[in-house]
């Protein structure tokens, strides 16, 4: 985990639909309140990415964006020959409200893209301004008790890439000890 680092460039090399399942069984362990597995995750390859920058392009000049800022968006998803779209499924549930499936689901994401580390490939979460709009929730099939939490880029890894190391938190910013006056 200290080692783990997203790859911005990566190559065409892919791992396998069969692949990709195997993590998942792995990623699916996430802490889940309730048990809902809310959430899923689709493969976008070849021409699902050129859909995909079309819907982005569209979201963005319906936003108010020049044809270059429009052509740009359409680009992004060709960075990555395979992206994994993390969709929250959100489930009728007395026990865990929706910003709790969203935190399973996120759960999922981190993981999954820590085993593609693990495993070798160069992997990156991205999202964007356009994520959450109508084009491109069409695109991915999603319902309207579904949210996009945006496509974990995946690729090989460049010969050379750097693999540097984490910056270090400030661990005493983040971890305190809520103490109460008289107890020891
Ligand atoms: C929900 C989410 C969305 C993200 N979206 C982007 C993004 O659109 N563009 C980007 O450069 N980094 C994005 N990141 C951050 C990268 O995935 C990555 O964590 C960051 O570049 C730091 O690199 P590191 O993972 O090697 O520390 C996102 C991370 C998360 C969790």
């Amino acid at each position: 985990m200290l080692a783990r680092r997203s790859y911005s460039k990566v190559t065409a090399e892919t791992p396998s639909t069969e692949e990709i399942e195997r993590l998942l069984e792995a990623a699916a362990t996430a802490a889940d309140h309730a048990g809902l597995a809310p959430w899923r995750v689709i493969e976008l390859r070849g021409a699902a990415r050129e859909r995909l920058g079309d819907a982005l392009a569209a979201a963005a000049t319906a936003a108010g964006a020049d044809a270059d800022a429009a052509a740009s968006q359409r680009r992004k998803p060709l960075r990555a020959e395979l992206l994994l779209a993390v969709v929250v499924s959100y489930r009728e549930s007395r026990k865990a409200e929706r910003w709790e499936q969203d935190a399973a689901a996120a759960g999922v994401a981190h993981l999954l893209t820590l085993l593609l580390d693990d495993a070798g490939w160069g992997a990156m979460w991205r999202t964007g301004p356009f994520t959450r709009t109508a084009p491109v929730a069409q695109l991915h099939g999603l319902t309207v008790d579904e949210a996009l939490l945006g496509w974990i880029y995946v690729g090989g890894r460049p010969d050379g890439a750097r693999r540097e190391r984490h910056a270090t938190v400030d661990l005493a910013q983040r971890h305190t000890q809520l103490r109460i006056a008289g107890e020891d």
